[in-house]
C-alpha cells in the first residue's frame, strides 16, 4: 500500500470563531483517502525577532520541524488591509529563517482565503504566491478557493455548509495531492 501523503495546514488567523479555520476544518474532513491533514495553530508565535532567528522559541521549532516532515503545505488566510495577515507573514518569517534554514524550501502548497467581502481575500492570496517565490515553494494554480461573504456560508458553530464551497475546497485538494505526487517523481 502507498504511503499516505501528509499535508500540513494552518490558518492566518487567531480568531475563536475565524471563518479561515473553518474552512481548514472542512478541509480536514474532506480530504482525499490518500492523504492526511494535520492542523498547527499560530496562537502563541512571538512577533519575529532576528537576534533568535538561531535559537527560536521551542513553538516556532515545533513548527519548522512540521513544515519539514510534511509532503504539501495548506495556508487558509483571511485578507488584511489587501494583504497577508501580520501573524501569518510573522509565522512565515519566523519558519524561513535563518538563511540557509528555510523548513518551506521546496513544498507543494496550496492556498485559499476567506473573507467577509465579495472578493473572498483574493488579493492576499497573490501576495502570498509572492511571498512563496522566495520561499521557493511550489503552489497550486487550479481551483483558486476563495470563499466570498463567509459569514452566509459559514453557520454559528462554525462550519461550512455551502456546498459549492464544500465541492471547491475538496477539488483543491484533490489537486494539491495530484500536484504533490507528480513533484515526487
Ligand atoms: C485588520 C483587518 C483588515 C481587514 N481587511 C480586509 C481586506 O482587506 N479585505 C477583505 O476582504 N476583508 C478584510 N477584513 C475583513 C475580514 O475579511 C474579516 O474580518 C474576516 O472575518 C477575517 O477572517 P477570520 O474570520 O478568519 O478571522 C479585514 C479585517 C480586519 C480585522
Amino acid at each position: 500500500m502507498e504511503k499516505q501523503l501528509s499535508i500540513l495546514g494552518f490558518a492566518g488567523s487567531l480568531r475563536k470563531g475565524s471563518y479561515n479555520k473553518a474552512v481548514l476544518r472542512a478541509a480536514a474532513e474532506l480530504v482525499p483517502n490518500e492523504a492526511s491533514l494535520e492542523i498547527f495553530d499560530l496562537e502563541g508565535i512571538p512577533p519575529f525577532n532576528q537576534d533568535f532567528e538561531k535559537t527560536p522559541p521551542d513553538l516556532v521549532k515545533q513548527f519548522k520541524s512540521k513544515i519539514r516532515a510534511a509532503d504539501a503545505i495548506l495556508i487558509v488566510t483571511p485578507e488584511h488591509n489587501y494583504s497577508v495577515p501580520g501573524i501569518l507573514k510573522n509565522a512565515i518569517d519566523w519558519a524561513s529563517r535563518p538563511y540557509g534554514d528555510n523548513s518551506f524550501e521546496g513544498k507543494p502548497a496550496a492556498i485559499m482565503s476567506a473573507s467577509t467581502g465579495m472578493l473572498g481575500g483574493a488579493r492576499a492570496q497573490y501576495h502570498l504566491r509572492q511571498i512563496f517565490v522566495f520561499l521557493d515553494m511550489h503552489p497550486v494554480n487550479h481551483p483558486e478557493v476563495m470563499v466570498p461573504f463567509a459569514a452566509q456560508k459559514i453557520d454559528e458553530q462554525g462550519k461550512v455548509i455551502d456546498e459549492e464551497t464544500r465541492k471547491r475546497i475538496r477539488q483543491l485538494l484533490e489537486s494539491l495531492v495530484a500536484w504533490t505526487k507528480k513533484l515526487k517523481q
